[in-house]
């Protein structure tokens, strides 16, 4: 039980990836806040936490928007006192919409990058203060290997994922005087509803590429390792989680 004392908002909590962290972080005796747009899968999520003995509520709220984040904030904190730990997953590729860079819709560009960076960064604006006023918190930020490597028809993306990298830096560096860190985890291709099932790997046989299929577990097992009190050191660093596939990829693969 890691986290008994702990309060923890997930965003994208109701996702593939969000909900395997939130469901961890309550079996390890978190107070978890579950953020998301989809505010049905998110309830029936918490009614679950809770009918099994944990602590967990639904917050709807879309991530891309300041007010809303900001109020989203304040009810967690009426709800549950503060926000400990920090996990921003909300995000994804713009899936049906894929395009060259110079073919791209700027619209399309710009609205990937609000979920993946803005709503990051409005969420870590708005919890800081409450971490810094408890002397210790944690922010870990999914970001992707796509953010290191880039990748065909994902330029939006990389950009958004790249800046998550980034950013995630500079926090670290303005909040460790406070007992605060910030990390990031960076999946390679997980099978969820937004990695097209996960079919993306090709063919890296070949490879030393680990010869398993990985799950939104080894993603939650990192982000539960970085919020937990064995990586009190460790801040401003980028967690790869994928198999090593960054090592095995050759060509235009990400
Ligand atoms: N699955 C992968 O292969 C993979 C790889 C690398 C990085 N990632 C990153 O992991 C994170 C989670 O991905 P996933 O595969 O679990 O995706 P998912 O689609 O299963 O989950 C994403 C969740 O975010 C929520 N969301 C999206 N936009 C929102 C908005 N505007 N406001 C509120 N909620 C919103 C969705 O409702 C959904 O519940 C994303 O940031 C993604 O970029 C995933």
């Amino acid at each position: 039980m890691r986290f008994s004392k702990k309060t923890v908002l997930v965003t994208g909590g109701a996702g593939g990836i969000g909900s395997d962290c939130v469901k961890k972080f309550a079996a390890e005796g978190a107070k978890v806040a579950i953020v998301d747009r989809s505010g049905d899968i998110a309830r029936a999520l918490a009614a679950e936490i809770n009918a099994a003995g944990g602590t967990a509520r639904a917050f709807v709220c879309d991530v891309t928007d300041n007010a809303q984040v900001e109020a989203c904030v304040a009810d967690v904190k009426a709800a549950f006192g503060g926000v400990d730990i920090l996990v921003n997953v909300a995000g994804g590729s713009a899936r049906e919409h894929r395009a060259f860079f110079y073919e791209q819709d700027v619209e399309i560009f710009r609205k990937n990058i609000e979920v993946n960076l803005f709503a990051a960064f409005y969420f870590a604006r708005s919890c800081a203060p409450l971490m810094i006023e408890k002397g210790w918190g944690r922010i870990i930020n999914i970001a992707s290997i796509i953010g290191f490597n880039g990748h065909v028809k994902h330029a939006e993306y990389s950009a958004a994922k790249g800046g998550i990298i980034a950013i995630t830096k500079s926090m670290a560096k303005e909040v460790g005087r406070y007992g605060i860190t910030a990390n990031t985890v960076c999946p390679g291709i997980i099978p969820t509803s937004n990695s097209n099932g996960g079919k993306g790997h090709g063919d890296l046989s070949h490879t030393n590429y680990l010869a398993m299929t990985p799950a939104p577990c080894d993603i939650a097992n990192a982000v539960l390792y970085l919020a937990s009190e064995e990586a009190r050191f460790v801040t401003g660093m980028d967690l790869i989680v994928d198999g090593g596939r960054r090592l095995a990829t050759r060509g235009t693969e990400s």
